[in-house]
């Protein structure tokens, strides 16, 4: 009887055949596949026929490679190894004009997708004249062996927020960007924008774009909450077990620092094998969790147990579920737990057991 955290690989892969229809997906796999394991998921995404994949971090790029010999690989953070980009032949960003003139002559042979700031101002070239300007400059360098252009790209820091009208801003301004450079005969081999949030309220690749950069939708999980859940299904279950149940009184406190006080005489509390060191985060235990079908409210959380308060019904060796699809990840990150990511990169890959099925 241990905590499990478990992924039901058709399930996987059939939400992610499901969210990307017939468009053309950029699979993000950054921070080891958002925690469902790099390998696993880019297996999987390969196997549904994704063939481009984008991280932040190079030596996932490289594992990805030794798995994918003939994928697209977009590394999104700038880094300095030039000779590995080049020889595990990855694409790179092009994070500001002082990059480009400080590193123009080592950045021979790769790939390269020109980055605007946008509202985000986490990386990229600030204006569509710094970018004509690397262009322009790039187009003079007669040097034979010199950085090949290939894409332009931009990150959308709002599309999640819904109630403010910074998306439709980032969004108009890339559009335009876009589209004066098309216009003034400009080419990229690769354009793109959008993040799951994007993508949906778009409902598909936005014009001139040749992919979508998804990330959470393919890991089943909505980036908000008005997308139906039947579009994008959780295969992650993560679960813990019932260890005993035992009664408390009224005014009996429960949990360390007096988490939660008993307000009933025979109050039940199930203690669960699962707690904040397996990843569950503390907000999460101000709801519930699910046992034999039915919800009863979490008490306390500590380090490697939970208190739940159950009934009659509930006993020793029930399993007791924090998420599956019927208790999702996203429910909570519309509850304020935290961000579907944040609850995902948390998890205790060592101390919960973890599995393929
Ligand atoms: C640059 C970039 N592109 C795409 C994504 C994918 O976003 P999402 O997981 O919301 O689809 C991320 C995620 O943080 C990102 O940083």
């Amino acid at each position: 009887m241990t905590a499990t955290w478990s992924v039901n690989r058709q399930l996987f892969k059939e939400n992610a055949k499901n969210v990307i229809q017939d468009n053309q997906i950029m699979a993000v796999v950054k921070n080891n596949a958002y925690h469902y394991g790099l390998e696993f998921a880019v297996e999987q995404f390969l196997d549904i026929g994704i063939n481009t994949f984008s991280t932040t971090s190079l030596n996932e790029a490289i594992r990805i490679r030794k798995m994918a010999p003939n994928a697209t690989i977009f590394l999104m953070n700038a880094v300095y190894e030039f000779d590995m980009l080049r020889e595990y032949h990855i694409q790179m960003t092009l994070p500001s004009l002082s990059f480009y003139y400080e590193n123009m002559n080592e950045l021979y042979d790769i790939q390269i997708h020109l980055e605007y700031e946008n509202l985000l101002h986490r990386s990229g070239l600030k204006t569509i004249d710094e970018i004509k300007e690397v262009i322009q400059h790039h187009k003079q360098n007669n040097k034979e062996h010199k950085m090949n252009i290939v894409g332009l790209w931009t990150h959308f820091g709002y599309a999640d927020e819904f109630d403010v009208p910074d998306y439709q801003i980032e969004r108009t301004a890339w559009l335009e960007l876009v589209d004066t450079l098309l216009d003034e005969g400009y080419q990229f081999k690769m354009i793109h924008a959008q993040n799951s949030a994007s993508y949906y309220r778009e409902q598909g690749v936005l014009p001139h774009h040749t992919h979508a950069r998804v990330g959470i939708a393919l890991y089943g999980s909505r980036p908000y909450s008005t997308i139906n859940e039947m579009n994008i299904k959780q295969s992650l279950t993560v679960k813990g077990n019932v260890i005993q149940v035992r009664e408390v009184n009224a005014g009996d406190f429960c949990g360390y620092s007096f988490a939660f006080e008993a307000t009933k005489n025979n109050t039940k509390l199930a203690v669960v094998d699962v707690g904040y060191g397996d990843g569950i985060l503390k907000a999460r235990a101000q709801h519930e969790a699910l046992i034999n079908n039915k919800r009863y409210p979490i008490r306390a959380l500590m380090m490697s147990h939970m208190f739940v308060e159950v009934d009659d019904s509930v006993h020793a060796q029930d399993e007791v579920i924090l998420y599956n699809n019927d208790i999702r990840v996203d429910e909570f990150t519309f509850k304020g737990v935290g961000a579907n990511s944040e609850q995902l990169s948390a998890m205790n890959h060592d101390s919960l057991i973890k599995e393929y099925r």
